[in-house]
């Protein structure tokens, strides 16, 4: 299995203080945000990761990550070169991947959950994608997930009237079809290709499950608030020796 990590995007949300670096390089307590998603990787034994980022902060980002050795990972770099939204940053990933599975963890998701039960199931089946799913007090301000027992029957970005309280986090496991998927996406009202559109293809074909996220997890990037939430839980988190 193969790991990405997405770290590109501009943060408007998050002016100023992203007006010259990017969101992912900012603290977070003790590390930048970028420490998080690359340790959970290592945690969960998938080593060869790529770092896809924007061109202006690419090398800060190699500055800062090196070869991965200190996270014992082998790190690979890619430019997203505009912005066009999740589903064209995990595109850039297809010559690195190739035809292996893939771990694609979003830059800024803080979260103690231990990925490597999953990644070993999700190796060894044949084929499909898995979300993980967390209950939020504000599903709006996600892709909130809609379940019909164990089956995921659809996720809806951002509603305004959410289905339920389960929301998707960013991480997401994906099989070599993915490539053909993205082929097939349109970009949205905002104009980008979403990583919702692309986790709908695999709920039509019935091969999409929801595993259920456990401990803490936080989507630091989303707002000033948030990232200040991300702050103060990971120095508590830090403190019980929990992250
Ligand atoms: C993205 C996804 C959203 C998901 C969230 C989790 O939103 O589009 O479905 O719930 O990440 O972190 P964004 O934070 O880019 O607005």
């Amino acid at each position: 299995m193969k790991g990405v990590v997405l770290a590109g995007g501009r943060a408007t949300r998050l002016r100023p203080l992203t007006k010259v670096t990017n969101k992912h390089l900012l603290p977070i307590y003790d590390q930048p945000l970028i420490y998080y998603p690359l340790q959970a990787m290592a945690r969960a034994g998938v080593r060869d990761v790529l770092v896809i980022t924007n061109p202006e902060h690419a090398g800060h980002f190699i500055q800062l990550l090196g070869s991965g050795r200190d996270f014992g990972l082998q790190l690979a770099y890619e430019l997203q070169e505009e912005a066009g939204g999740l589903a064209q940053a995990v595109s850039l990933a297809e010559s690195f991947v190739g035809q292996e599975k893939m771990l694609v963890l979003l830059g800024d998701n803080i979260f103690t959950h231990d990925l490597r039960p999953s990644v070993e199931r999700f190796s060894a089946q044949e084929r499909g994608a898995v979300i993980f799913g967390v209950e939020m007090e504000h599903p709006e301000h996600y892709g909130v997930i809609e379940m019909e027992g164990e089956r995921v029957v659809g996720i809806e970005e951002k509603p305004t009237a959410p289905r339920s309280n389960l929301v998707q986090t960013g991480i997401y496991m994906y099989d070599e079809r993915v490539w053909t998927h993205l082929q097939g996406l349109e970009p949205s009202a905002r104009g980008e290709l979403e990583i919702t559109d692309l986790n709908n293809i695999y709920v039509s074909d019935g091969t999409m499950r929801c595993e259920t996220l456990r401990g803490y997890w936080i989507d630091a990037g989303t707002s000033h608030d948030e990232l200040l939430a991300a702050n103060v839980a990971v120095a508590e988190l830090r403190s019980r020796g929990e992250i």
